[in-house]
């Protein structure tokens, strides 16, 4: 099988899958706007072929380089892993007579409005929503739905330009602050914990499914800097919570018409335990939540998403054996360098044992920009078949490893 992927190799997880394909046997065309000699060795040896264009975004003028590169080739696939190619990789699957999700399949995944009014019309519980172009568009909305809001990008990601409102004041701040954004949604503020809902689909067939639990709100850990965000693979997704957003979510990809790949789904769980629709993209988690999800089932989710793209389905069923938590961490201190991991050899030597993982910025590296990047200075992976155990775990490394710049 010929499998046409964009961004073989960014961000970070993409080389990881381009080596699943190959090991199960399809031949990869890379297309991104790296120089092949700048792509992490994982896809470079992974790769049948690569095409490096100058602006991978420039959708028309990729579209021309891809079609005059393959001349007259056709692969069996197109897949992009990332949120930005998406409506790139269903343009070229349309052009190139390739089967997979069309450009309209595309935009309800990519718009975060259009998805809303798509699932409510399934009876999808989504929060209250509308979209605007302007300040009189903005504040007809908010009177309709009422405080508190949220404010975001229409195809946001990341947190980005994202804001709380809670009364008129804020509204005022929040419409200074997104006026350089050209659409954005209003939605009502949905209180509660905030979970996710992520599978490995073929042919509409759950193959792998997953339920993650923030710790906190990602745009409360967006907005605070003194925050060691943490995101929960759980063990028991049979439980009454993971449940209801299993449930949600199943409803929300079978109105999508979402039936092959990774899907990655947010929801929120009100202190009522009501499972509210956050949103869905048609590909994985980023900010190394698949390893995350690899850690709680000891698998490769990156091979198992291979084989159920290339044979449709997985070698091998793949189990939670432990309850898997990520911890984020972000330097304190003045200057741009890291200078110290402070409580490391303690914590190691006290619970070493649950540790899955531990990527850390070494100490002379530079400092992470933590309002640019997810992972920031590092990032550990505790593990252990009970929650709360693994949820403690979790936050000791929160609060008593300090990387420390300087
Ligand atoms: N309606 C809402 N109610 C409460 N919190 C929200 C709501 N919409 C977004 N948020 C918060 O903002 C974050 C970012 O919004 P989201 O829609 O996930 O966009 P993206 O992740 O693409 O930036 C969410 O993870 C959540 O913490
Ligand atoms: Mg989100």
């Amino acid at each position: 099988m010929d499998i046409l992927f964009l961004s073989p190799g960014y961000p970070a997880e993409m080389p990881l899958f381009v080596r699943g394909l190959a090991d199960v046997g399809a031949r990869v065309w890379g297309v991104g706007d790296q120089a092949k000699e700048a792509l992490p060795e994982e896809a470079r040896k992974a790769l049948a072929a690569y095409l490096p264009v100058k602006d991978l975004w420039d959708e028309e003028a990729t579209i021309a380089s891809v079609l005059n590169w393959l001349g007259g080739r056709k692969p069996d696939k197109v897949e992009c892993l990332w949120e930005p190619g998406m409506i790139l990789a269903a343009k070229l699957r349309e052009r190139l007579g390739v089967a997979g999700m069309t450009v309209a399949q595309t935009i309800p995944l990519r718009d975060k409005s259009v998805m809303k009014a798509r699932l409510e019309a399934a009876g999808v519980r989504v929060p209250r929503h509308g979209r605007a172009t302007n300040e009189a568009e903005l504040r007809a909305h908010a009177a309709r739905i009422g405080f508190p809001l949220i404010v975001k990008p229409v195809a946001g990601a990341g947190s980005d330009d994202t804001y709380e409102v809670r009364d008129d004041r804020e509204l005022d701040a929040v419409l200074a602050k997104t006026r350089h954004v050209p659409e954005v949604v209003v939605e009502e503020y949905i209180e509660g914990e905030e979970h996710t809902y992520d599978t490995v689909c073929a042919g509409g067939e759950v193959l792998f499914e997953n339920v993650g639990w923030y710790r906190p709100k990602p745009l409360v850990a967006k907005l605070n800097h003194w925050i060691s965000a943490q995101a929960a693979c759980l063990k028991d997704i049979d439980a009454d919570a993971p449940r209801k957003g299993r449930e949600l979510g199943r409803k929300a990809m079978a109105a999508l018409g979402v039936v092959d790949g990774f899907t990655h789904m947010e929801w929120f769980l009100t202190a009522k335990g009501e499972a509210v629709f956050g949103e869905i993209g048609g590909r994985p988690p980023g900010s190394r939540l698949v390893h995350v999800m690899n850690y709680s089932c000891d698998a490769d989710l990156f091979r198992a998403w291979a084989e159920a793209t290339v044979r449709g389905r997985l070698s091998r069923p793949i189990a939670k054996k432990y309850n898997a938590v990520v911890v984020f961490k972000r330097a304190h201190g003045p200057g741009g360098r890291i200078r110290a991991h402070e409580g490391l050899d303690r914590l190691l030597a006290r619970h070493g044992e649950h540790v899955a993982t531990l990527e850390l910025t070494p100490v002379g590296g530079a400092r992470a920009d933590w309002k640019k990047s997810q992972v920031g200075d590092g990032w550990i992976v505790v593990r252990h078949p009970d929650l709360s155990r693994a949820l403690e775990l979790a936050d000791e490394f929160g609060s008593e490893l300090r990387i420390v710049a300087g």
